[in-house]
């Protein structure tokens, strides 16, 4: 079955939509996004996505290029249309087709607003995985969710060439950011530890919805920083975003995290985390920058 997208107004095959050489999240990566699972159909946290996205743009001086009800739908169709029951939603709206300026061009310039699901398996709980430590060389507003990745992505890429899972990133003074595409944390004696949210990080949709579940359990919940020394000394570690849900970390810098095994607390909170992102619980948490 080809696979079929949305693209400004028209649902098509990746193959044939296009987007104008002049738009400027090609140009300038002068756009935003948000990814979303949709876990047997059900489309998890997408409140906080959607509180998330329109945050973006507006810290951009963008608007939404439709209501939410018109995204909710538009991500529903794509999946229909695709016949899928799991997937990562990838939704991302560019500024739109301008001549190039660094100015922003007016305000009714058409955005770009796209949207394609990738199959995907939430079947089982991801293997736990090493990550290697690194300068963030991102720029200053990592709280907005642009498209601006290349930093992100040469992270991960020398994190794998060296043969780890992932990378964290350091701000200057040594303390962890966070993974290239997902939320930091550890464990200590029964507390999770994960940095408190600044323009330095992502503030993930999934760590909302796990500190709510935290303090709904008892399960400690502190928002301070750490740096590596700390974490290879940690009881366990973690990573957490959309369409990874929550990954054990075994290894950090050579470093093994729990004898280099999936870790208890870890596992019960991918647990609490699954039957909330699967709608068992039938509540969705809404998302709020904190800044
Ligand atoms: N990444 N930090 C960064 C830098 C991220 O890119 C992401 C998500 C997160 C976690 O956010 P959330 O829990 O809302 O997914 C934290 C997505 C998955 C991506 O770029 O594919």
């Amino acid at each position: 079955m080809s696979r079929i997208c949305y693209l400004n107004g028209q649902y098509i095959s990746p193959a044939h939509a296009s987007v104008s050489p002049e738009d400027r999240g090609f140009l300038m990566g002068d756009g935003v996004y948000e990814v979303i699972a949709c876990i047997h159909g059900h489309m998890a946290d997408e409140t906080g996505h959607l509180d998330r996205l329109e945050r973006s743009l507006k810290e951009l001086q963008m608007d939404m290029p439709v209501t939410r009800e018109s995204l909710r739908f538009l991500m529903r169709e794509v999946v229909r249309r695709n016949r899928q029951k799991n997937a990562a939603i990838y939704l991302q709206v560019s500024r739109g087709a301008a001549k190039r300026d660094f100015a922003f061009p007016d305000a009714d310039t058409p955005q770009t607003l796209f949207i394609i699901a990738y199959d995907y398996d939430f079947s089982g709980q991801i293997s736990p995985i090493s990550v290697k430590t690194t300068e963030d060389q991102r720029w200053k507003r990592r709280d907005i969710k642009t498209v601006l990745l290349l930093p992100q992505s040469m992270a991960k890429q020398n994190a794998l060439d060296e043969g780890y899972g992932d990378a964290w990133m350091l701000d200057p003074e040594g303390y962890v950011n966070e993974a290239s595409a997902s939320n930091a944390y550890i464990i200590k004696d029964g507390t999770i530890i994960t940095r408190p949210v600044s323009h330095n990080i992502l503030k993930g949709i999934t760590r909302t919805a796990i500190e709510k579940l935290c303090r709904d359990s008892d399960i400690k919940f502190e928002e301070r920083k750490f740096k590596p020394q700390e974490a290879y000394e940690a009881d366990e570690a973690f990573n957490s975003s959309a369409t990874s849900l929550i990954v054990p970390i075994n290894n950090i810098d050579g470093h093994d995290i729990f004898n280099g095994k999936r870790g208890k607390i870890t596992e019960l909170l991918y647990k609490e985390y699954r039957a909330y992102a699967d709608g068992l619980r039938g509540e969705q948490i809404s998302w709020e920058a904190g800044l």
